[in-house]
């Protein structure tokens, strides 16, 4: 496990994303009656049939949920959680908050040994790590509120590729081969994802107790996961291992819709995830610092562009780090945080000659305030309605352990709780007060899944995994076309640089800077450390004439699919 979780915070930015470079993906453009992109070609079929029985967006991302459960193990996900933005065809928006929730029996310290000190692991690959999984209920109540299809219908494809198997993509092998050594030690007795020899390209993966696990759910709900069979299955399982979530924890669940987080740049609309993600208040605040400055005429990754969005990003996190949290147990100054006149005196310690050190930036102040794998699908259906979903087990395959006799993975979401402040968890983001630990409190999230409306329409669906990373690649995606002009799958496959405050330095994706504008960030005291590939975002662009372009990350298996 060390090696996966090692505690040091860096690499770790850009491992949750394997390193595998472009292939595979799919172009997609020219449809109408609706698309589907999401992480992996199969899911990506699952959605399209839905869309082509006459399903809408939301019905499409329920069988999309279920089938990258199966398909994408690293990340897709019964046993995580997420969030949903939904905006119907008649501009009515709405969020869901299906993200995971601390157990009854977590507390504060629960991560610190006697001397105070973060036990390394503990947060990651541990019964501990998990928080109570939020994304079977997030399905049956996105249906129950928007669904047109029978519920039974969305979950029998996933059952169909759970027990019939489907043929592995190179990528999955990989993925599979590199996770075997921990899905062996940490469960003992079963042979979930694993096989005798290695997994390779073309290998039927066969997931019968996962097949089981989802006819519970076809046939009963939430019910067939929060209560009966399955929960009796995953209580067996922290019983094992001094895992906290109990069948009360399970029966408690429930997601929560949220009132859309809204803002404005050069006149499109954004519609985002309000807390307890991170990402829609730290997207808005990047889109309100840069707006003034002409990013167009600089141009494309051009070292001014770079600088300005740094700094801003810089500022940002900070403010993360401070101010958001559980919006249930934390007041978040959303209002101040948005309020332009604030994001203006953030920027106003920026210098052209020189990079801000970030010892000199701390958490803003305001006035009157008182006192925190993944992956992602962008629908839209034949109506126009749009739903953009970013769900996760955190780390992938999450924390490795299974759930003996459902075969799903657990999620190790509670790592996004700062477990001692100013201590960095494996994204390298540091918290305190406002995400520290605390019974039933929704751990802080970057997730950023976002719809952008231009002149009242329908414009552009996006998010991406990436943990930290996801605030930047969403903001820098959402640029790369409104300023850069690029086309989708251009700007879905840009290469993305990346600044959170701390550590001090400046992620670039290799190549994403020519040599001399490096030179130049150099120069002005900006650290540049290049990474392998980041973030796998998953978008949909209306075009002029009405019809949808797809983004598929080419840094992945994803997939774009229309018709
Ligand atoms: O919610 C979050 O911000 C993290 N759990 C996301 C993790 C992630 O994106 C990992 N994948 N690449």
């Amino acid at each position: 496990m060390g090696r996966f979780f090692s505690g040091k915070a860096l690499p770790v930015l850009f491992l949750c994303i394997w390193f595998f470079p472009f292939a595979g993906s799919a172009y997609g453009q020219g449809y109408r009656k609706g698309m589907v992109v999401c992480a992996y070609p199969d899911a990506a079929k699952v959605g399209l049939d839905i869309l082509k029985k006459g399903g809408n967006a939301v019905d499409a991302a329920v069988a999309v949920q279920f089938a990258l459960e199966v398909t994408h193990p690293e990340a897709g996900n019964i046993g995580g959680g997420g969030f949903m933005v939904y905006r119907s065809s008649r501009g009515v928006t709405n969020t869901l908050d299906f993200r995971e929730k601390a157990p009854a029996l977590a507390s504060m310290n629960m991560y610190l040994d006697s001397a105070g000190n973060v036990i390394p692991g503990m947060s990651l690959s541990t019964r501990q790590a998990s928080g109570v999984p939020g994304s079977v209920d997030g399905m049956v109540e996105a249906h129950r509120k928007y669904g047109r299809l029978k519920w039974g219908e969305l979950v029998q494809p996933a059952i169909d590729l759970a027990r019939n198997g489907f043929r592995i993509t190179k990528r999955l092998a990989n993925d599979l081969n590199m996770g075997a050594k921990d899905f062996r030690k940490l469960n003992p007795g079963t042979n979930y994802l694993l096989k005798d020899t290695l997994w390779k390209e073309g290998d039927l993966l066969v997931q019968e107790d996962l097949a089981k696990t989802l006819e519970q759910i076809r046939d009963k709900g939430r019910d067939g996961f929060y209560s009966g069979r399955v929960a009796d299955e995953i209580a067996a399982e922290m019983q094992s291992g001094k895992g906290l979530i109990s069948k009360q924890d399970l029966q408690n669940y429930h997601a929560v819709w949220r009132k859309a987080l809204t803002g404005n740049y050069k006149g499109y609309k954004m519609i985002t995830m309000p807390p307890p993600s991170s990402g829609g208040i730290a997207l808005l605040q990047l889109l309100q610092m840069v707006e003034k400055y002409p990013l167009s005429r600089w141009g494309y990754n051009r070292d001014s562009t770079v600088q300005l969005m740094v700094e801003a990003e810089r500022r940002v996190y900070a403010d993360r780090s401070k101010y958001l949290g559980d919006p249930d147990f934390y007041k978040v100054p959303v209002d101040s945080l948005l309020n332009p006149a604030y994001n203006a005196s953030r920027m106003s310690s920026f210098n052209w000659n020189k990079a801000t050190p970030s010892a000199d930036v701390q958490p803003g102040k305001f006035a009157g305030y008182e006192s925190d794998q993944t992956t992602h699908y962008s629908i839209v259906d034949a109506d126009g309605n749009a739903v953009s979903i970013t769900t996760t087990l955190n780390g992938s395959f999450g924390s490795r352990i299974f759930v003996k006799g459902a075969g799903f993975l657990l999620n190790n979401e509670m790592d996004d709780f700062s477990s001692k402040p100013g201590v960095p968890n494996m994204f390298g983001l540091v918290g305190g007060k406002a995400n520290s630990i605390q019974p039933n409190k929704r751990m802080l999230s970057s997730m950023t899944p976002t719809i952008i409306e231009k002149n009242g329409k329908l414009f552009m669906v996006v998010g991406t995994p990436g943990g930290a990373t996801i605030i930047t690649s969403v903001f820098q995606t959402i640029l790369d076309v409104i300023e850069f002009k690029q086309d989708m799958q251009q700007a879905v496959s840009s290469k993305r640089f990346h600044h959170q405050w701390l550590p001090d330095v400046v992620y670039i994706e290799r190549g994403a800077l020519d040599a001399s504008t490096q030179s130049i960030l150099e120069q002005k005291g900006y650290k540049i450390v290049p990474q392998g590939p980041s973030g796998r975002v998953d978008a949909i662009l209306v075009m002029p004439d009405g019809t949808y372009q797809g983004g598929a990350d080419p840094r992945g298996d994803d997939t774009a699919m229309g018709w």
